[in-house]
């Protein structure tokens, strides 16, 4: 394949366009990227925690022993139950069991009332790993023991026994090897494998999750702020509980931590898809009265995020340890709605109130859902109306699609709202899914122009706790196991370029050939450097004759591959150094992905 580059022929594209879409599905928050190992540590696990109500979710789920639930004075409002131990012991295993670093440092926070009580990590034949005692008095204190596990196991239990009667609630245990070492933190392994992809941005809290399924099920960001104790947690539309002790202030700590920039949905003050309440049928939006203090609560979000400390919603910030602003600039508003009368009244009026109040946020709409028989024409009617910078689109379709819409934003109006590619992935985590999103990639790096955002979606996943597959990293209580997805999407979110060069391709005459060919090339200017990514999604390999015109580079290379057999799962990046005459004409194996990283002059 002959490709041409003009070094002089270019256009500005998106300097933000991959980044990641946190959703607590698959228990990617509480058992996933919040580092508590400890499940329902509140005992607030309700019945309603799944659709309807089942008997196995309660107060009392994932413990056993010899203890009872009681409500009376509770420790906070919010969190009316706890558990009282009698003449015993009570036991918890966490997500699955515990897993445990021999050596290492756990946090015990536990808050207790009642006679002397020891806390001990046992592994799954009893051994005691660690342990430490707390002596309550009989008013509510909060503990904190540090525990040190003799051994690594993956399956330890935390026990708390007593030979009197001793309340216990926020029970809690925490490595102290968090990522970036916060408190409250998350899992550092699953946090480095996400930092890893250089992600420009994260929105979360999700997109489901976000609007709920039910107006009582719509995601509340002031429930999830200030002392754990006080926080309110809920049913998850994916059918478990959500604890909260992921919450607003932990999201924006991660965005800062990460380098990437904060970009939270809010419902557009209607639940999920169809707007409907509990499957009725009928269409739902927050009452009309409540939406005042409905878009209120969307705009104290941004005070949250960027307030002084002087300002009731700052100043928040400021008690929960960050005086600084979070530098918020972007806010979704909806997700995937269906674009309905109900919908559209609401969703104007939140938009409108943060333009009015903050013209400098970047409002993200959405176009609605992009299914079979359905298109975005009513959502981008009223994106165009409110001249919204940015919408938000979604699709989940399978490789062939991916491969036969490269051009699916070539025809975009430039002088329209922007696009985020909120949520998208081809239906497998097999190499040929992840070769066909690389080839899309390269067509979004073409059109940088109109797309600003992408991300694959979902993100996280617990084995045995999945409800949707794919997804980009699984993981189960002590490895992260990112797919071949993943490393097409670090090598972009390593790759990324500000500025999107022109190039020709000359393969074959044959239409259905050419376009399972993807290259597209770009120069990242903070490094001066220039990327080509080439994909080849044919069986036969590829020798390509690179040439570039009117831009000087130095002599060496870094040629990264993945290559492999579609239908396996095991393609991993090889990187080597090259010379750039090299580069530019090294056969391009069968089904692989290729990118070559050279410093301009
Ligand atoms: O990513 C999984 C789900 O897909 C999201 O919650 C929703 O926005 C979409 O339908």
């Amino acid at each position: 394949a002959e490709i041409k580059i003009n070094g002089q022929e270019s256009k500005k594209i998106s300097n933000m366009l991959t980044g990641v879409f946190f959703e607590d599905i698959n228990y990617a928050a509480d058992g996933g990227l919040y580092g508590e190992l400890i499940q329902n540590r509140d005992f607030e696990y309700s019945l309603h925690d799944k659709k309807g109500r089942d008997e196995k979710w309660n107060a009392s789920m994932a413990w056993s022993g010899n203890f009872k639930i009681e409500k009376e004075n509770p420790i906070h409002a919010n969190n009316p139950n706890y558990a009282v131990i009698s003449k015993g012991s009570i036991s918890n295993s966490g997500f699955d069991g515990i897993a445990l670093k021999a050596n290492e440092k756990y946090d015990f926070n536990v808050f207790a009332k009642g006679t002397k009580a020891v806390v001990s990590l046992k592994s799954a034949n009893g051994e005691i790993l660690a342990e430490a005692a707390f002596t309550p008095s009989n008013s509510w204190k909060k503990f904190n023991l540090v525990l040190k596990p003799l051994k690594t196991v993956n399956d330890a239990h935390l026990e708390i026994s007593t030979n009197g009667e001793t309340a216990v609630d926020m029970v809690s245990l925490f490595p102290q090897q968090t990522f970036k070492n916060r408190k409250n933190g998350l899992r550092a392994d699953l946090a480095e494998t996400i930092a890893d992809m250089h992600p420009k941005f994260v929105r979360f809290p999700g997109g489901c999750v976000a609007h709920g399924d039910g107006l009582h099920n719509i995601y509340k960001w002031k429930n999830t702020i200030g002392p754990l104790e006080s926080r309110i947690g809920m049913r998850n539309i994916w059918g478990y509980h959500q604890s909260m002790g992921l919450g607003y202030f932990e999201y924006f700590q991660f965005c800062e931590d990460l380098g990437a920039a904060p970009v939270p949905v809010l419902a557009a003050g209607v639940p999920c898809q169809n707007s409907s309440d509990g499957g009725s049928g009928q269409q739902f939006g927050i009452p009309m009265e409540d939406m005042d203090e409905y878009v209120q609560d969307v705009l104290d979000l941004i005070e949250y995020a960027n307030g002084s400390v002087n300002t009731v919603w700052g100043k928040k910030r400021a008690e929960a340890g960050h005086p600084k602003p979070f530098n918020l600039k972007y806010v979704g508003i909806g997700n995937e709605d269906l674009i309905s009368d109900v919908f559209e009244e609401r969703y104007r009026m939140i938009v409108k109130a943060v333009q009015q109040k903050y013209p400098e946020i970047m409002i993200i709409g959405t176009v609605g859902p992009f299914f079979e028989g359905t298109d975005y024409r009513e959502g981008w009617r009223i994106a165009d109306d409110l001249k919204l910078p940015l919408v938000d689109e979604h699709y989940y379709q399978s490789p062939g699609w991916f491969i036969n819409n490269q051009d699916f934003y070539d025809s975009y109006d430039r002088s329209k709202s922007k696009v985020y590619l909120g949520e998208y992935a081809s239906w497998g985590n097999k190499f040929y899914n992840a070769l066909a999103e690389a080839l899309y990639l390269t067509g979004i790096e073409r059109n940088g122009d109109v797309v600003s955002m992408a991300s694959y979606a979902p993100l996280l996943a617990r084995e045995k706790h999945t409800q949707w597959n794919p997804d980009l990293i699984y993981f189960n209580g002590n490895e992260v196991k990112p797919t071949v997805n993943y490393f097409v999407q670090k090598l972009y979110g390593q790759n990324p370029g500000d500025i999107y060069l022109e190039r020709t391709i000359k393969a074959s005459d044959n239409a259905e050939v050419n376009k399972r060919i993807g290259v597209s090339v770009v120069k990242e200017s903070s490094s001066g450097d220039l990327i080509i990514k080439l994909v080849n999604v044919l069986p036969v390999a590829v020798t390509p004759s690179i040439e570039i015109a009117n831009l000087a580079t130095t002599e060496n290379a870094s040629y990264t591959v993945l290559a492999g057999n579609p239908e396996k799962t095991d393609a991993r990046p090889i990187t080597q150094n090259v010379t750039v005459k090299e580069a530019f004409s090294k056969e391009l194996p069968p089904y692989s992905f290729t990118v070559i990283r050279i410093k301009t002059k």
